[in-house]
């Protein structure tokens, strides 16, 4: 595949329909008619981690819809607003000086320029390019080869939102009776997190194409930061129609990785979600992925099983995850393949 400019550049020179590559087949676009109207994702406001009542919504939301959404969790709006212009920046920068990050080519592998998915495996290719910063367990300052235009922006939006992560993962874990995350815990929860500037550019008929394809995603926790201009939907519980995630502004979208759905042993639901791209806007995201070190080792937990209970999934390397997952074009859930 010919990266060229990635699809923001394919759209700069004014296309005014989806080339064939985007173009998905009928039965794998979102029709309205599978679009769930009133479920509402729970809002969270967490300025007191230590109520009970946050506890108990937060591992309610965690085990029911697989996703939520927090406010009030201490990012200041400023630095929530300037990551997403810095994406802004990042993408609106000349072609050949955002071509320098393409995977491959870049001056380091901790940040890389990617566009689709798996493009070697997907059928339709995805209608998005993202930067990824990848943050390595025991590295100090990665940035150093970042691009100026965002490196402050995305290395102060990770400083700030790195007690919020704690604070969910305490939270998430004492819902699952651990009661201290200590060194070696830290390590298989949160060690070598993951940031996305994702950027969708508008798309001349969004109804044709995938901005991501349903997917869950691997991480413990991701925690999302998405614009107001909409798009992403979640598989509803019960049947196969889709919650859209109405932008609120300030509040952080976060939802459970597969890792910690296998960590609970199915406590907590790693749900599947998509992005359609939006028809008149340029819109995008940031995602934190909140991923183990390379070396960890995950499983069910022996808090979950104390009671006897059986364990669902075997010991996974999480290396061997994470190439597995990265192998395959974005398609449903890959948890089951894990499964003892
Ligand atoms: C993703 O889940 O891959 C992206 C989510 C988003 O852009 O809203
Ligand atoms: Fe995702």
């Amino acid at each position: 595949v010919n990266k060229g400019n990635g699809i923001k550049g394919l759209v700069d020179t004014g296309i005014e329909s989806v080339p064939e590559l985007y173009i998905l087949p009928i039965e794998e676009r979102l029709e309205a008619s599978k679009v769930v109207p009133e479920e509402p994702i729970p809002v969270i406001d967490v300025s007191d981690w230590g109520d009970p009542q946050v506890t108990e919504s937060i591992c309610q939301a965690a085990s029911k819809w697989g996703f939520f959404q927090i406010i009030n969790h201490g990012v200041p709006l400023a630095v929530l607003y300037a990551v997403r212009e810095a994406a802004h920046g990042f993408f609106g920068l000349p072609n050949e000086e955002r071509n320098k990050y393409w995977i491959g080519n870049s001056p380091t592998d901790t940040v890389t320029l990617k566009t689709s998915f798996v493009p070697q495996a997907e059928g339709a290719l995805e209608w998005k390019d993202y930067l990824t910063f990848r943050y390595v367990a025991g590295d100090q300052d990665p940035s150093a080869l970042w691009p100026p235009v965002c490196k402050d922006q995305v290395v102060e939006y990770m400083k700030r939102a790195e007690p919020v992560i704690r604070k969910l993962l305490e939270v998430l874990l004492k819902g699952l009776k651990v009661k201290e995350i200590d060194k070696a815990r830290e390590y298989t929860l949160m060690a070598s997190p993951i940031v996305n500037l994702n950027y969708y550019p508008r798309c001349p008929n969004p109804d044709l194409t995938a901005g991501v394809r349903p997917h869950s995603d691997i991480s413990t926790i991701t925690v999302l930061l998405q614009d107001d201009n909409g798009g992403l939907y979640v598989r509803a519980t019960d049947d196969d129609g889709w919650i859209h995630v109405p932008p609120v502004d300030g509040a952080l979208v976060i939802n459970i990785g597969d890792i910690l759905q296998i960590m609970s042993n199915d406590r907590y639901k790693s749900i599947e979600h998509r992005v359609v791209a939006n028809g008149s806007k340029n819109r995008v995201s940031v995602p934190i992925f909140v991923n183990p070190g390379p070396d960890a080792v995950f499983g069910p937990l022996p808090e979950v099983l104390e009671s006897g209970e059986r364990p669902l999934y075997k010991e996974v390397l999480f290396s061997d995850y994470f190439k597995y997952f990265f192998s395959k074009k974005h398609e449903g859930k890959k948890t089951m393949d894990f499964a003892k």
